[in-house]
């Protein structure tokens, strides 16, 4: 089994100094896209000898490439060419020595400002594996409520990323997890990064903050249905859909009045309404709940998708599949549910994400979740949110330009866009300035209503 992730080796200063250095030597997305024509993430092996080659001319830069992201080896001249960086890698356990060469004990990415040290791909260390920021990682950080909290929840930490994020507007973080490496990976990242205000604790689901509330919270469990148990991070030993439920429930219990969640979730999707699970899940609590769904998968290509990179794909495909068929699964989904804690049991709904989202998306789901606590009614006063844009094209015809089409997006959050009438966008032009719904423009008022409460449930339009 790999010795990485050591507890920390010296000090957590000598471990944010690592930090420090490698920022400074330039290991950063833009430095590390210039010198290897890759984001910076893990270079596939098809680009290997082209990064190779570029990352053996690329000075101080191309050495800890080379450790860190080209799993290849350098020399001791080489590495002390890092000066006390190289001293410092040692202490902390991210350089070791292998068949007379210096080679990166864990594999590290810079993701924006954030570098995240983790297992890379190849790893002999079964299922306590802790794999770096992936896909669902990056759709967690876009999809969370970033803002001020006294106490905020990482449930499943892994490597530590979303406690990261968390810290910068929390004063204090929780971040726990099942599998120990993972604690001491995020633990190690958490001192890279500098960040002192994150409690780690080792445990099985809620039970390491029984009784404990938080302002905000995040999960992204091993929600995969899956018929193995090769990897903690995700396959739940509790088989099916039965963690994402566990979770959504829990994280209603541990939210304060008024705390946000939000957690990735996977189900059966097969019935004939293919959300009726999630929103099943949230409509017995004490939330508000929007089911944001990406996928609804058949069976059929997630089981491809999910064995795609496995040594024996066809006989994992088959296992998952028939894993599938066994238990009447046809379609699988796919989605975050966002909650915001209420005293009584609150509203739930489903909506689509669309494929590109135009920005973390905090700021519309605050809209949306505001939104869906009120009633908005004739005397209500509204207002277009600031990020609400319309976009108009005009043709010329026999009696000059005419409006051919128009359409309202948004520049934030989830990006929603919908075409819009002429009707519609007599609405949308007079929102511009604070106005009641029955001052308006429009002849059916019970038609302007529902549109204006349309736009106020999709984060479009702000009420007050
Ligand atoms: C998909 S990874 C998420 C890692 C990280 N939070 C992220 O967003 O990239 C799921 C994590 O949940 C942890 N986990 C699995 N079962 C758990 C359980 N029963 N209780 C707590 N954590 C668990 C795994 O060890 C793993 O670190």
């Amino acid at each position: 089994m790999s010795e990485f992730p050591p507890a920390i080796v010296g000090s957590e200063q000598t471990v944010q100094r690592v930090g420090v250095a490698l920022t400074a030597a330039g290991f950063t997305p833009p430095r590390l896209k210039d010198l290897l024509g890759s984001d910076g993430a893990l270079v596939d092996a098809g680009r290997r000898p082209d990064a190779l080659r570029h990352a053996h001319a690329g000075g101080d830069l191309g050495v800890l490439a080379r450790l860190f992201l080209l799993a290849d080896g350098v020399s001791d001249e080489e590495l002390s060419g890092l000066g006390t960086l190289a001293e410092d890698l040692r202490c902390c356990g991210l350089v070791s020595q292998r068949g007379g060469v210096n080679v990166g004990a864990a594999t590290m990415i810079p993701h924006d400002d954030i570098l995240i040290a983790s297992d890379g791909p190849g790893s002999d260390v079964s299922d306590a594996l802790v794999p770096g920021v992936q896909g669902p990682s990056h759709l967690l950080g876009m999809l969370a409520i970033r803002r001020p909290v006294q106490r905020a929840l990482d449930l499943g930490t892994g490597n530590g990323i979303q406690a990261i994020l968390l810290a910068r507007s929390s004063e204090h973080v929780v971040a726990t997890d099942l599998n120990p490496r993972a604690i001491a990976y995020a633990r190690f990242n958490a001192a890279l990064n500098g960040v002192t205000n994150i409690e780690f604790r080792q445990g099985d689901l809620f039970e390491p903050v029984a009784g404990e509330r938080f302002g905000l919270a995040v999960a992204n469990p091993p929600y995969v249905i899956s018929p193995e148990t090769s990897f903690t991070f995700r396959d739940s030993v509790l088989g099916g859909e039965a963690i994402s439920a566990q979770v959504v429930v829990g994280m209603s219990d541990v939210l304060e009045e008024g705390g946000h969640a939000t957690v990735l979730v996977s189900w059966d999707a097969s019935g004939a309404d293919p959300h009726a699970t999630p929103v099943g899940w949230v409509a017995g609590l004490p939330v508000d709940g929007v089911v944001l769904s990406t996928t609804i998968e058949p069976a059929r290509s997630n089981a491809e998708r999910w064995t795609a990179a496995h040594a024996d794909r066809d006989a994992a495909f088959a296992q998952w599949y028939d894993y599938y068929v066994a238990n009447g699964i046809e379609h699988v989904g796919y989605a975050a549910v966002v909650m915001r804690r209420r005293e009584r049991h609150g509203r739930h709904r489903v909506i689509a994400v669309p494929p590109t989202m135009a920005s973390q998306a905090s700021d519309h789901l605050l809209r949306l979740l505001d939104g869906q606590g009120t009633t908005v009614a004739e005397a209500s006063i509204v207002r277009l949110a600031p990020t609400t844009r319309i976009t108009e094209v005009t043709e010329p015809g026999p009696d000059g330009w005419a409006l051919a089409s128009a359409e309202i997006s948004l520049a934030d959050g989830l990006g929603f866009r919908a075409d819009l009438d002429v009707r519609g966008l007599a609405v949308v032009r007079s929102l511009v300035s604070q106005t009641a719904v029955a001052d308006l423009p429009g002849d059916d008022a019970d038609e302007v209503l529902g549109f204006v409460r349309e736009l106020v449930e999709l984060g479009f339009v702000v009420t007050g």
